[in-house]
């Protein structure tokens, strides 16, 4: 028996991490951020300096990429970047790199290697269409842009870090655009996914609506 796999894709702030990790836990098995690894990628070519459009640079700092994941914090090398990778920058310069198709090539056995007994919950953009093509349970959580952008606001706001809604919606539009028109893995709903629309769910009816879903066809 393989281990089994639930895949989450879905746009930027769509609550798909929120989620992700809280079945991984209901269910006691792993969780595979996959956005976290392009968002370090991009933290690492600003620490070095590089451009976001150099491949082959690019490429070389996603196979090196010293991270270690400790009890839900990100580590680049020794530093935790665990917050770090979530501001602007991050997420502008993952979505960049993400359109480089060896540097997806460079991460695709780190994320492969995530899968362990008793089970994997990995979520992104391409978790269902390209890195676990063969998971037996795959979902597309999705809400309207309106809904993300004031999901992110409110996020960015508890950390004390200023934004407003316009440049968050502006900023969430431009991402979802270059996620789907991309030529390697773009973002697109499966046929063998299951949509969860959560423009009006909250995270526990999400979390619950997934579970439910799984154990139905376990
Ligand atoms: O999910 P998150 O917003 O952290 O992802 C940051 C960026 O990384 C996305 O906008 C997308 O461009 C890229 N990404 C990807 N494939 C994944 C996960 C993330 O291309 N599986």
């Amino acid at each position: 028996q393989p281990v089994p796999v639930i895949a989450i894709d879905g746009p930027s702030a769509s609550g798909k991490g929120t989620v992700a990790a809280r079945v991984a836990a209901e269910l006691g098995w792993h969780y595979l951020d996959s956005g976290a690894l392009y968002r370090l990628v991009a933290l690492a070519a600003i620490g070095e300096d590089v451009s976001f459009d150099d491949e082959t640079e690019v490429e070389a700092l996603a196979r090196e990429l010293p991270v270690r994941f400790e009890h839900a914090r990100i580590l680049l090398g020794d530093e935790d970047v665990t917050d770090r990778i979530r501001e602007e920058d991050c997420s502008i310069g993952a979505s960049r790199v993400a359109v480089l198709p060896s540097v997806r090539a460079a991460l695709f056995d780190r994320q492969r290697d995530f899968r362990r007994a008793p089970g994997l919950v990995a979520e992104g953009r391409d978790m269902g269409s390209v890195v676990f093509v063969d998971a037996a349970y795959k979902f597309f959580l999705t809400a309207s842009v309106e809904a993300r952008a004031q999901r992110r606001h409110k996020q960015l706001m508890d950390k004390g870090i200023a934004a407003t809604l316009h440049d968050l919606r502006n900023d969430l539009q431009s991402r979802d655009e270059r996620d789907a028109a991309r030529v390697v893995a773009p973002l697109r709903q499966l046929a063998d996914a299951v949509l969860v629309e959560t423009t009006s769910m909250t995270v526990e009816e999400a979390v619950s609506f997934v579970l439910e879903n799984v154990r139905a066809r376990q």
